[in-house]
């Protein structure tokens, strides 16, 4: 079916690499979150979210992990073809897990593996300057990657934990270096995790392709957040740049449309959430 061309017109056409590029071009604001099941991808999407990630991070809101490291590509295909069903009109991006890319060969394998069977539309996969010859392979072969820098859940074992990143002058210029790197190798989206306001809008004025942030200020070109806490499912302490959106809210679908709304007027991350 050319479905494609028949939803090109519609009133909704699906978000895709384009249009979240002429989102970032026009300053319109990018909503972002993680979703693993089909019910929540549904809700996602009649909230009118953009972008759906099946990040790593079900390891620990939904098998009990402590880290996004005991994840398996299987995991991730499972839950992702789960969260595709669910879906219409968001970009779907899935995370390649921890050492599922650690060769340009393995790294193009497993990423066909969560499009094909996964239903992904774009990968993401964590590190710096280091992985630019991994996005240059898969964008060679027309596969849409999203760089994640900053806060790298899968190396928190060799960094030393879940900590704001960048803080120092050394760091935040090897990140700026790092992301115009990943960049010009090819990829289309970078993330941005737990890092200073200041270092958020630098990266984000610098580069052309959609920067989206988690806990990386206000400045950046979108917010993603983990569904469930937005939705205050995540027991006990929670990250900083977390914000509670079913608080006010008596439905699952009322706070997931109050989260996209904030990050659309630009009320959501608020000083409180910032480093
Ligand atoms: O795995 C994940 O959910 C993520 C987001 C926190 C950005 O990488």
């Amino acid at each position: 079916m050319y479905t494609q061309l028949q939803l090109r017109d519609s009133a909704r056409p699906p978000v895709n690499v384009a249009s979240l590029r002429k989102m970032k071009e026009q300053g319109e604001k990018i909503s972002c979150i993680t979703c693993y099941d089909a019910s929540y991808a549904a809700l996602v999407d009649a909230a009118g979210i953009d972008v759906v990630l099946v990040g790593d991070s079900l390891g620990m809101v939904i098998q009990g992990h402590d880290t996004t490291v005991p994840v398996t590509l299987e995991n991730v295909i499972y839950h992702c073809k789960a969260v595709a069903k669910g879906l219409y009109r968001p970009f779907l991006m899935a995370d390649m897990p921890f050492m599922t890319y650690t060769s340009r060969e393995q790294a193009l394998q497993n990423a066909v593996r969560l499009m094909q069977e996964g239903g992904a539309k774009m990968v993401k996969l964590e590190g710096g300057a280091g992985q630019a010859e991994i996005v240059e392979f898969l964008a060679s072969h027309d596969i849409a990657v999203c760089a994640h820098l900053g806060l790298r859940p899968q190396s928190v074992h060799k960094t030393g934990g879940f900590r704001v990143q960048g803080r120092e002058e050394a760091a935040a210029e090897q990140m700026r270096q790092d992301a115009k790197l990943l960049q010009d190798a090819g990829a289309d989206i970078v993330l941005l995790e737990c890092v200073p306001s200041a270092l958020g809008k630098r990266i984000t004025s610098e580069l052309h392709v959609p920067v989206i942030g988690i806990g990386a200020g206000p400045d950046t070109d979108g917010q993603i957040l983990v569904i469930y806490d937005v939705l205050d499912v995540t027991p006990g302490r929670k990250p900083r740049f977390v914000q509670n959106f079913q608080q006010g809210h008596d439905s699952p679908l009322a706070a997931l449309e109050a989260y996209g709304k904030a990050v659309r007027d630009k009320s959501y991350p608020a000083p409180e959430h910032c480093f």
